[in-house]
């Protein structure tokens, strides 16, 4: 794939100005990163085939995986896939809101076929933050968009984590706060029939399944990512990746090491980022990705050898908080580039 030709990022403001001039920029086939509640996206017009294929280059993503499409409400989704009752019933409780619903793409729904990497199915989404439905309606299309980050790095919360990863690479960006919830998208399949967890997210599969009855978890994204990286060596098996080595449920921390604590944290670490004082799920989710950069960034600064992380409890967002600590401690390809290789660049 060729490099994409270097741009000036706009810095835009989270108001009506701003959000014309996205808008506009969208309409042209730009690329404009905005925040949602979950992480930053990275939108393009997901009906623009070629705008599509820009967030690809923009990301050095090194395949087609295929991308979310955002709505400003379950009505202007419904346009492109077919809910079924039980999605119009997980809309109604979990949208506006992190939960994407794999479904099946209506015969008459203009989005690009590469968004959706040409699968007979789309991941829709209504999120529940002002700036990115105000930019969806204001477009009249869907959104494609992935977290804006390069491939292989961690999400960014806030604008300045965008900047660092796509600074040049992308048309602009609507500067907006950190966001709220910290972790990506809750990813159900609803297009077999039987509800499956594709990936665990900022809506917890307790919630789900109080509504929905059992949610079937074979067939996780991870496993995909697995399979497809035996076809393909080296091209996903790791994501979230910092570059210090990340060491799961830590009992005991060494000097020369930094410390990602949940809850009383273990005493001796060279540095420390609590996620939650006091063993909050949700507030550690929210803090989860800042606290794996400043860790990482701070960590080789400081000439420490790798991040040791506490036990956080498979619980509500631990799920996902543990489903990225796993991509994050997975073993990494040689020639894999991680978060400050790609920030020296960016
Ligand atoms: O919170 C989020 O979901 C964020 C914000 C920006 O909305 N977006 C995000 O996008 O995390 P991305 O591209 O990083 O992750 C989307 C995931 C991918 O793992 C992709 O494989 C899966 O959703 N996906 C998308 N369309 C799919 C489909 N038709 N079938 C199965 N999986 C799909
Ligand atoms: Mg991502």
């Amino acid at each position: 794939m060729s490099a994409p030709a270097p741009v000036v990022t706009e810095r835009l403001a989270p108001d009506a100005a701003g959000l014309a001039r996205a808008t506009a920029l969208l309409r042209a086939g730009g690329l404009v990163a905005f925040a949602t509640e979950t992480v930053y996206g990275l939108g393009a017009d997901a009906t623009n085939e070629q705008a599509v294929a820009r967030i690809f280059a923009a990301k050095g993503r090194p395949h087609f995986n295929p991308l979310i499409c955002h709505y400003p409400d379950e009505q202007a989704a419904w346009a492109d896939v077919e809910p079924g009752e039980l999605g119009r019933a997980l809309a109604a409780a979990f949208w506006p809101g992190p939960l994407t619903m794999v479904l099946p793409r209506r015969a008459a729904s203009r989005v690009a076929l590469l968004a959706g990497a040409g699968l007979d199915t789309l991941a829709v989404r209504v999120p529940d933050h002002g700036i990115a439905r105000a930019l969806a309606a204001g477009l009249g299309r869907p959104i494609a968009a992935p977290s804006a980050n390069r491939s292989g790095a961690v999400s960014p919360t806030e604008a300045a984590h965008v900047l660092a990863g796509l600074d040049g690479r992308i048309d602009a960006i609507i500067e907006s706060g950190p966001c709220r919830v910290g972790v990506e998208s809750t990813v159900l399949d609803l297009a077999a029939g039987h509800p499956a967890l594709l990936r665990p997210g900022g809506v917890s599969v307790e919630a789900i399944e109080a509504l929905v009855g059992p949610v079937g978890r074979g067939v996780s994204l991870a496993a995909a990512e697995a399979a497809r990286s035996l076809r393909s060596p080296g091209l996903m098996v790791s994501h979230y990746a910092p570059r210090l080595p990340v060491r799961l449920n830590a009992t005991l921390v060494a000097p020369n090491e930094a410390l990602l604590a949940f809850g009383p944290p273990l005493e001796g670490a060279g540095l420390t980022w609590q996620l939650s004082e006091n063993g909050n799920v949700s507030e550690a989710a929210a803090r989860l990705f800042s606290g794996l950069r400043a860790l990482d960034a701070r960590g080789l600064a400081a000439g420490l050898v790798g991040i040791a992380v506490m036990a956080v409890p498979q619980e509500g967002l631990g799920l996902a908080i543990n489903d990225r600590l796993q991509r994050a401690a997975a073993p990494r390809p040689a020639g894999q580039a991680h978060l400050s290789d790609l920030e020296a660049q960016g």
